[in-house]
């Protein structure tokens, strides 16, 4: 195995969201560079079809990330059976679509409450442990709705740029402490997630080529991201590679917000 992710080989890190999508391209991609992992899904058949599939070292979690005891219970468990949490990727996330004149309070408190609410839980639980041994490395999943703003997607966007902002002042807060905290902001990425959105639409290839009328900006790179290139900027962050890289949301959207 090459150092391409130095320092992962060995250690124990947390991926939520491991049973589809982004969150399964992160574990796929650490479980490669040696790590021993735990994966947090609310998909427990999913969750268990992945670490058949992984193999060793491999604990599973079904659960949800909403519920602060469960969470906590499970980074105790993983600390106990494999030791130390030293990488934290925090892949979680929900849409729920609607302009915000029409948005529903059930939509916008479960966008809020998955995505903001989560992060700080599964944050919290994993930093507080990783503080006193003075190291380690923690990525959330934020999107490039938390800059460029979507139609449709009030919450969503809201609910992301609470995320990085969160994440960023937590950096904040490890810098002396030798621990990283970052985000990567993927732009429109092939998962469950996209379908799910496509599947609103007339024409979907809007996505790709831009529509004046609903999301403006298309995507230059001309395709969709495929998860595992997402997570390959996500194991770039928790490995020791980046280790002057803290308190940053890297991008990787194919050039779709623009550079902003
Ligand atoms: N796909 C994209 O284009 C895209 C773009 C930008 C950001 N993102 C972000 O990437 C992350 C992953 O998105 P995805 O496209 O892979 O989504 P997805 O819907 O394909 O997968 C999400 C995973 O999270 C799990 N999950 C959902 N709610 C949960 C909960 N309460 N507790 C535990 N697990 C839960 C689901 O079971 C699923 O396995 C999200 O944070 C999303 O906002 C995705």
């Amino acid at each position: 195995m090459s150092d391409e992710f130095a320092g992962l080989k060995g250690t124990v890190g947390l991926v939520t969201g491991a049973a589809k999508g982004i969150g399964e391209g992160v574990a796929r991609k650490l479980h490669g560079a040696g790590m021993k992992l735990a994966l947090a899904d609310v998909d427990g058949d999913g969750l268990k079809a992945m670490a058949g599939e992984l193999g060793g070292d491999v604990l599973t979690f079904p659960l949800d990330v909403t519920d602060g005891a469960a969470v906590e219970a499970c980074v105790a468990e993983t600390e106990d059976k494999l030791g130390p949490i030293d990488r934290l990727a925090h892949v979680v996330g929900i849409q729920r679509f609607g302009p915000i004149a029409e948005l529903s309070d059930e939509d916008f408190d479960a966008t809020f409450n998955v995505n903001v609410r989560a992060a700080f839980l599964v944050a919290r639980a994993v930093s507080k442990r990783m503080l006193p041994r003075k190291r380690g490395s923690i990525v959330a999943v934020a999107s490039t709705a938390a800059r460029t703003p979507r139609i449709g997607q009030g919450a969503y966007c809201a609910s992301k740029a609470a995320v990085a902002q969160m994440m960023c002042v937590l950096g904040l807060e490890m810098a002396p402490h030798d621990i990283r905290v970052n985000c990567v902001s993927p732009g429109v990425t092939e998962t469950g997630m996209v379908q799910r959105l496509m599947a609103t639409m007339e024409t979907p290839e809007v996505v790709i080529k831009g529509s004046l009328d609903g999301f403006r900006v298309g995507v230059p790179i001309g395709r969709l991201a495929r998860s595992e290139e997402i997570a390959d900027a996500v194991a770039y962050l928790l490995s020791d590679r980046s280790s002057y890289l803290t308190m940053q949301d890297i991008v990787v959207d194919g050039g779709g917000a623009l550079g902003a």
